[in-house]
């Protein structure tokens, strides 16, 4: 039988399994190098997780000094000193809104490890009926069948709806597209009020958590809720003994110009999940943060959460979680993302009149753009055309990486872009950055009908 006949000679299981992958053997601030020493401007920092920067060194001396002390002990037997350290650090960077943290290995992790906190709390406050979880449509939660479940970015699951339990989801906070046709003058919040009615229709007896990234990820690329929205929810969530958790996987850590999205919107989640740049771009950590009273209520009930993961609260990742917070502060970098991120707007905003570009929108050093076919009606391109695909394509050709996504109308069609760099970058390379997606953009992408494969 003949073997690998793949067009990647390497044994890697890749997610293009037909496309030739890029090898990138080095990195260094806000560049990527390639193994035949090409340079590419990281401009969503991976999949908007690298908050830092590339090869700072101080990251990689607490990895190998935590390796050479202790790398792991199980978190069921044992504490450890830095799983003590990462737990407060994160606790205070939340002005002490969280008082205890449960340590897992990434985004996905945390979320399913936040909606399993939920389910104890009801249990544990004699509520064991209320076990349904209702969350938006596109929105993106995590790649497990629960996680995916939440999930409402159609198109990552619908190779696997077999798997995910029938749980529900109300409209996105999403304005350019607005499920019920308003506009900021005639809004009356019927987003957020849709989460009244569903609670009401599955009975509020039997619901346990309501969850939402504060700002939308890649399913909607930096929508950000119109004024109130939160407010709104929270009022809902509390009148019905809901609890309220935000899926801050992306948006943590400063991405948004504070250090928890929820900060812009004066309001404190029930439970808060982190990943991504919780480790910095440097090892793959998650976690879930919880106020006093959440744990307050297992502890003094059951007394035991049996949930989690082998590699939860381990050393290594929690001495990484620690640095990455100490960092934040000593280099100002949150303050940083708020301002590069203004600058960065500012610069995108002269792509506006691309008569492609539909809309620009995000907070902080997460910014995303909507584009269209037609902007006045907002049609959205033919979803053949894999327009942000072919984009994203043609700006790594010209030495920049950008992610795209699509979906975003009703997963029917949709194509956008985000950029979410490091915070360490610069203006000139803003400009720079923004200058290469202009000269994308001047490119026929439509006229091209080659098969590209997209998601
Ligand atoms: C908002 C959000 N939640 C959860 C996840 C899942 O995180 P991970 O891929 O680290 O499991 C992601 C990943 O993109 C995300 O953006």
């Amino acid at each position: 039988m003949e073997k690998n006949t793949s067009k990647d000679p390497s044994h890697v299981f890749h997610f293009f399994l037909n496309r030739e992958y890029i090898s990138i053997a080095e990195a260094k601030g806000i560049y990527l190098y390639d193994d035949r020493g090409n340079r590419y401007i990281d401009a969503s920092g991976g999949p908007i997780l690298c908050n830092l920067g590339h090869g700072i060194e101080e990251m990689a001396t607490v990895i190998a000094d935590q390796a050479k002390k202790v790398s792991y002990v199980h978190r069921i037997d044992f504490t450890n000193p830095p799983l003590i350290e990462a737990a407060h650090k994160v606790c205070q960077a939340s002005g002490d809104a969280m008082d205890k943290v449960f340590f897992v290995s990434g985004g996905t992790e945390a979320v399913e490890i936040g909606v399993k906190i939920a389910r104890k709390y009801h249990l544990d406050n004699g509520a064991p009926f209320k076990t349904r979880v209702i969350s938006r449509w596109q929105s993106y939660h995590g790649s497990t069948a629960g996680a995916l479940a939440w999930t409402g970015a159609t198109s990552r699951r619908s190779d696997f709806l077999p798997y995910l339990h029938d749980f529900t989801h109300i409209p996105p906070a999403y304005c350019y597209r607005c499920w019920f046709d308003k506009t900021p003058d005639t809004c009356h919040l019927e987003c957020a009020n849709a989460l009244e009615n569903e609670i009401m229709c599955l009975g509020p007896d039997n619901v346990s958590v309501f969850l939402a990234e504060p700002v939308s990820g890649m399913s909607l690329c930096g929508a950000v809720p119109a004024k109130g929205y939160f407010k709104r929810i929270r009022e809902i969530c509390d009148t019905y003994d809901v609890l309220l958790m935000f899926d801050e996987v992306m948006t943590g850590m400063g991405r948004t110009g504070k250090m928890f999205a929820y900060e812009h919107f004066d309001v404190v989640p029930d439970i808060l999940a982190l990943g991504k740049g919780l480790g910095g771009g440097y090892f793959p950590i998650g976690a879930v943060a919880v106020p006093d009273y959440i744990h307050q209520k297992i502890a003094e009930n059951s007394g035991m959460f049996g949930a989690g993961h082998s590699w939860g609260g381990n050393p290594l990742g929690c001495a990484v979680v620690s640095k990455t917070i100490d960092y934040l502060y000593d280099h100002n970098l949150i303050d940083r993302s708020h301002q590069m991120g203004m600058y960065l707007d500012h610069k995108l905003q002269t792509l506006k009149s691309h008569p492609l570009v539909g809309d620009i929108r995000g907070i902080g050093l997460m910014r995303g753009i909507e584009f269209v076919e037609d902007k006045k009606t907002r049609k959205p391109l033919d979803s053949t055309y894999a327009f942000s695909a072919r984009l994203s394509a043609e700006c790594l050709k010209q030495g920049m990486f950008i992610e795209y996504s699509g979906g975003c109308n009703r997963g029917q069609s949709g194509d956008m872009i985000m950029f979410g760099p490091p915070f360490i970058i610069t203006e000139a390379q803003i400009d720079a950055a923004v200058e290469i997606l202009g000269h994308a953009l001047e490119k026929d992408l439509l006229s091209d009908t080659s098969h590209f494969s997209t998601f």
